[in-house]
């Protein structure tokens, strides 16, 4: 393997990490040069990786507490830490809930008791063209509001829950109810939180599950969540990640928010492992 090295893939976001073969065990140094390149760079990716599910629970593991996944159908068999990001059912026709689940912009499970601290994905199958993810820098989109913003953000928390953010409410009506292994009640976070390594600010507002801020009308907040929605997902902080075969991607649920591009062929199979970390 070359000597590990980070190259940066696109203006705002998105950094490969080269030299490291996450086959093998990581030796603590090694780990702690991705926990270290992580913290400045919150889109991680290594190339040309070939994981099982259980390397890939070993490898979150090593980044905090694994959590079975609240989606019951498309958890792993075997690895129930580990789920599925597939637009293939059982029968392997196409999947429709798979194809267009979290295709607006969003951040994992804001609204569980303790949120995830990070989420990877694998690519196994990929489209032929198209059909990547894209990340938003929320800490480039919280430098950047004016001053007023700012401080009409300092005091706000935001209410979130689980599809009931404007463009959840858009993106998941007239769907079938999903097989959930638990209930979920809304969570109240700080509209502004601070990176827990370099303790920059960073804007916690995302469409799909924000729906609210407490102490405000409906109305003023959903005008609020849009427009910052609106503000956060400009080109200028945005990464479009082309997936191949064999990626692993890290990304931050804090320091950013990301969504599938949904642009690809439906009928072209795009099938990943996932695990996401929660602070031990
Ligand atoms: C995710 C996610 C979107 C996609 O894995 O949490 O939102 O289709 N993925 O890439
Ligand atoms: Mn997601």
């Amino acid at each position: 393997m070359t000597a590990r090295e980070l190259r940066p893939l696109g203006e705002a976001l998105g950094t490969e990490a080269l030299g490291v073969d996450l086959s093998k065990p990581l030796d603590s140094e090694t780990f702690a040069w991705i926990e270290d390149a992580f913290a400045q760079h919150p889109v991680l990716v290594f190339r040309d990786q070939d994981l099982g599910p259980g390397e890939l629970a070993v490898f979150g593991r090593r980044f905090g507490a694994p959590k079975i996944h609240s989606l019951v159908d498309y958890r792993h068999a075997e690895f129930p830490e580990v789920s599925w990001l597939t637009n293939v059912d059982k029968d392997g026709n196409t999947d429709w809930f798979g194809v267009k689940r979290a295709t607006d912009w969003h951040t994992d499970s804001p609204y569980e008791e303790v949120p995830p601290r990070l989420a990877i994905l694998h690519a196994k199958e990929v489209p032929s063209s198209k059909g990547g993810t894209m990340f938003a820098d929320m800490r480039g989109a919280y430098d950047s509001l004016d001053a007023a913003m700012k401080q009409r953000l300092a005091g706000l928390v935001g209410l979130h829950g689980r599809h009931d953010g404007p463009a959840g409410v858009r993106l998941y009506e007239g769907d079938p109810e999903q097989n959930l292994d638990r209930k979920y009640t809304e969570k109240a976070r700080p509209a502004v939180i601070r990176h827990r390594v370099t303790g920059r600010p960073i804007l916690f507002v995302n469409p799909l599950h924000t729906h609210g801020f407490e102490g405000m009308a409906k109305d003023e907040a959903w005008t609020l969540i849009e427009q910052l929605g609106e503000h956060s997902t400009q080109d200028r902080f945005v990464y479009y990640h082309a997936w191949r075969v064999g990626d692993v991607l890290m990304w931050d649920e804090q320091a950013t928010m990301h969504r599938g591009a949904g642009d690809y062929r439906p009928d072209e199979r795009r099938v990943m492992l996932r695990t996401i970390v929660y602070p031990n």
